[in-house]
């Protein structure tokens, strides 16, 4: 059983607070979880606990989450064995009492329920996916590496906040992650010899100004023919609009005009008639669903339509976007419900209704991989953990192509077939 949990404040990739949570169990078991942060937040994610001190790190603090898992939730979970992960994540929910877990912390909630889940896993003698997600995890995810970044993770005066590209030819993992980082290295000398900037946005990702939207896919287009891969065959692009950050006063303020929902939606399919695009996320606002439903009818049965601030990983939302046909597919953030419980209850919901899923890390990141380990648990088939550079997103791909090699003959790459509607 739990002999220990305890709790300490530590850094994220963008130089902020987190939570990093550490559980000890009886039989001499120890692990850890950190927890990821966003930057463009959906409005109904769970609550993230900021202490609101000025003096320190700018009101962005941790310690009141810290203390909260120091000292109320370790209180209620010492002694329960650690592979009861759905009592654990219930004590927890039920102390808390909000539907946001604003009282004890998403990050404080979550903190513990990933290093519960570790702590499981390590005491099992088993590897985290394996013990998530049985003896038939076997699918290495796509990664959908974010090369190019605008929007909230960027100064430039890109309004679509990242440019994916998604090895779908490749025949194994580790093939995708070559070509991922081959097209990003050509991508930079692109941006070189045009005299564009190659300075680097939250994710990893380049970020210069550029003219339009649709420029930064011809780019992209551009180094991709220059490491002899394929455009569209080998190499397909995903974007994340992240439109609420661009919806106010009733309009999409994009490319320096208001437009109404059909109009992105016309721009979409015009993108998508002229580019190889298997996946857009969040198209339009969080609020939109009007919107959502009418742009999935237009493009659905073509591409991926992916709900991340639409769902924020929560079944209900998920469930009001299923009936709506809102969407086909959710994006999962373990941090945007709060717990592993609630996220496998959605991507469960998700699955079932031939909603696909893509495993997915935040702006804010740590050295954490627990992601990575999740996306083959659950068999996503995609994953998105920002470019292949800067080690907090690079180490997802790591364990992944540890995980590939693990698996050996029984690992199989997702591939093309993750995007079942994409017809070339
Ligand atoms: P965030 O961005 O982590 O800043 O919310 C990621 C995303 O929108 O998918
Ligand atoms: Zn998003």
């Amino acid at each position: 059983g739990i002999s220990n949990i305890s709790a300490r404040e530590i850094l994220d990739s963008r130089g902020n607070p987190t939570i990093e949570v550490e559980i000890l169990l009886e039989d001499g078991t120890q692990a850890s979880a950190a927890v990821p942060s966003g930057a463009s937040t959906g409005a109904f994610e769970a609550v993230e606990l900021r202490d609101g001190d000025a003096e320190r790190y700018g009101g962005k603090g941790v310690l009141n989450a810290v203390e909260n898992v120091d000292e109320k939730i370790v209180e209620e979970l010492l002694g329960y064995e650690a592979s009861e992960q759905r009592l654990i994540d219930q004590v927890m929910l039920d102390l808390d009492g909000t539907p946001n877990k604003s009282v004890l912390g998403a990050n404080a909630i979550l903190g513990v329920s990933l290093a519960v889940a570790r702590a499981a896993a390590e005491s099992a003698g088993l590897p985290l996916y394996r013990y998530l997600g049985g003896p038939n995890a076997h699918l290495l995810p796509v990664p959908m590496m974010n090369i190019l970044n605008g929007g909230a993770h960027a100064d430039s005066n890109v309004d679509v906040q990242e440019f994916m590209i998604a090895p779908i030819g490749a025949s194994t993992f580790s093939e995708a992650v070559r070509w991922g980082a081959e097209v990003y290295h050509a991508l930079k000398s692109v941006l070189k010899a045009k005299g564009l900037s190659t300075g680097l946005g939250d994710e990893g990702g380049f970020a210069p100004d550029l003219p339009t939207n649709r420029s930064a896919i011809d780019l992209i287009a551009e180094a991709v023919g220059k490491t002899g891969l394929t455009f569209g065959t080998d190499i397909a692009v995903a974007l994340d609009v992240a439109a609420t950050e661009f919806y106010s006063d009733g309009a999409y303020q994009f490319e320096g005009a208001a437009k109404t929902a059909a109009e992105m939606t016309a721009y979409y399919e015009q993108l998508v008639a002229d580019y190889p695009i298997v996946s857009i996320e969040d198209p339009l606002s969080e609020d939109d669903w009007a919107g959502w439903t009418a742009l999935t009818a237009a493009l659905g049965d073509k591409i991926q339509i992916v709900g991340d601030d639409l769902f924020v990983t929560n079944p209900e939302r998920l469930r009001r976007g299923i009936d709506e046909k809102a969407a086909n597919s959710m994006l999962v953030k373990v941090n945007q419900i709060g717990s592993l419980t609630e996220t496998l209850d959605a991507v469960e919901l998700a699955h079932r209704s031939a909603f696909s899923t893509m495993m997915s890390h935040r702006s804010g990141e740590t050295e954490d991989t627990t992601i990575a380990d999740l996306a083959v648990a659950v068999g996503s088939g995609q994953i998105k953990t920002g470019a292949p550079a800067r080690s907090e997103r690079v180490a997802k791909y790591n364990r992944l192509l540890w995980i590939e090699r693990d698996l050996d003959d029984a690992a199989r790459y997702a591939g093309a077939t993750a995007f079942p509607r994409f017809k070339k």
